[in-house]
């Protein structure tokens, strides 16, 4: 299993976010569980630079740009040089702010370009009776994964995170038998826009309200490959019970 833990703007003390990559360390276990862990952009340098540690990092978002005069911009090179290995892309507090499916496709060529994975983040912000959710994920990821090459679509990985569970609490999650459904549709997908061989190996992750006591549920039958957390990434207890019941 892999689990992303997204900070979010969540932590804002670097004390709290040194205490976290502690806990992260001590409790990983890479042979069932990898950790990767995505801080605020200035935390990131500070932890991710001298780490030789089992957990990795990610970077939140990054830029389109490619460096120059943009003021405020941090791009992927950057992350890269201070030992980022993942980027998240097109999460859906991105995407309110103005990312469209053309510049989420390419920032995974950003991504890409330095060598980094991206966590390419597609979901519905609501379930219709006609089904049209599934054709709006369907876009979502084909816009992000067409103007790659077979082997660059195979780098990336799906974060399935439906706008409707994410913040929330159990209740709100979404049900180990929908998840299933879904993680089957997106590897069907896949299958249409990789080789068979690749495809089967594409990591598709779950992110919405992941809790303590949600996480067995989610994890078992349903096909998901790990799980994107948010809030409860940023609570040491919830997150250590996660990691734990996944190890
Ligand atoms: P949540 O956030 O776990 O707080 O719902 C998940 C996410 O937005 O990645």
């Amino acid at each position: 299993m892999l689990i992303v833990a997204n900070w979010k703007a969540y932590v804002e003390d670097f004390s709290k976010a040194k205490k976290l990559f502690e806990l992260s360390k001590k409790i990983v276990k890479p042979s069932t569980c990898r950790v990767v862990l995505a801080p605020p952009t200035p935390f990131l340098g500070a932890l991710a630079l001298k780490n030789i540690s089992e957990v990795s990092f990610a970077a939140q978002d990054i830029s389109t740009s490619q460096g120059g005069a943009n003021t405020g911009e941090n791009t992927a090179e950057m992350f890269a040089s201070v030992g980022t290995t993942y980027a998240i892309v097109g999460h859906s507090e991105r995407r309110a702010q103005g990312d469209t499916n053309e510049i989420i496709a390419l920032k995974i060529v950003r991504a890409l370009a330095s060598n980094m994975t991206p966590i390419l983040c597609v979901g519905e912000k609501e379930r219709d009776r006609d089904g049209r959710y599934i054709s709006f994920v369907r876009e979502e990821i084909t816009t992000a994964l067409i103007g790659l090459t077979n082997k660059e679509r195979a780098r990336i990985i799906i974060a399935y995170e439906p706008l409707w569970a994410i913040g929330k609490s159990v209740e709100s999650a979404i049900l180990p038998n929908d998840l299933a459904e879904m993680v089957l549709y997106i590897r069907k997908v896949l299958a249409e826009l990789l080789l068979r061989k690749d495809s089967a190996q594409s990591l598709v992750l779950y992110g919405g309200s992941v809790e303590p006591g949600n996480i067995l549920g989610l994890a078992n039958s349903t096909g998901v490959d790990g799980f994107l957390v948010g809030h409860s990434s940023v609570d040491e207890s919830s997150f250590k019970t996660i990691v734990q019941q996944l190890s």
